[in-house]
């Protein structure tokens, strides 16, 4: 079942999302909204260690099957110890990528199969879904290339070449077709406060995010 106050922003790597989401975020708290900020892998302190373990750059032997279901097990405990009691109190949670990426990095780009992926999340999410989605619409290579630049530090995935992201790009815009019908696409290749604006006019006007009175 959706849930109208959970909200997910999802993109390739590179795209933004977390700089966004945060100062979206920081945004809404200093107006007074309810609402916490979380992220997938990870968020609660269980996910993120499987987050550590699924993007270690050592864990080279890892099977595709195995990175699916690591994700699939953080995102349940994440649900469960974060997301489902925030939103019980009545907040709004807005969180940096969820089953979304799944689909497009394990489904697509690792080639395990969209629907096959969506099954293992089913059974982690027992019928939660965000109530929107954003989608930060950015081409691969000015992702990898912003990665690249602005990041010391690689993880597993961001050491992926050229081909896997471009992968992702594509598995999202089948993600889109399939599951994203309610799903905001805001183009990311703009200055950051541009698509700041744009995200939180988005939130705001159309999902109905507002301090209580
Ligand atoms: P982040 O860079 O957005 O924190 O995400 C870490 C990496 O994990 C990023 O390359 C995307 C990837 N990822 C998946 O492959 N599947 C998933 O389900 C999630 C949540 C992230």
């Amino acid at each position: 079942m959706k849930q109208a106050k959970f909200l997910v922003m999802e993109g390739c790597d590179g795209s933004g999302k977390t700089t966004v989401s945060q100062a979206v975020y920081k945004r809404l708290k200093e107006e007074g909204v309810d609402i916490i900020y979380t992220r997938e892998p990870g968020g609660i302190d269980i996910s993120e260690q499987i987050r550590a373990v699924i993007l270690d750059p050592k864990n080279t032997a890892m099977n595709n099957r195995t990175e699916a279901l690591l994700y699939a097990a953080g995102r349940r405990q994440h649900l469960v110890e974060k997301i489902l009691p925030a939103m019980e109190k009545g907040q709004w949670v807005l969180c940096d990528r969820f089953v979304f990426s799944s689909l497009a990095y394990q489904g697509y780009a690792r080639g395990i199969g969209m629907e096959e992926v969506m099954k293992i999340n089913e059974f982690a999410l027992e019928g939660v879904e965000p109530g929107h989605t954003i989608f930060l619409d950015i081409p691969a290579e000015v992702g990898l290339e912003r990665i690249n630049r602005n990041r010391s530090y690689l993880d597993r995935l961001d050491q992926e070449g050229l081909d896997f992201h471009n992968r992702v790009f594509q598995g999202y815009q089948e993600v889109l077709k399939k599951y994203g019908k309610d799903t905001k696409v805001i183009d990311a290749n703009r200055p950051a406060e541009d698509v700041i604006e744009d995200v939180y006019k988005y939130l705001v006007e159309e999902c109905g995010v507002c301090a209580k009175r």
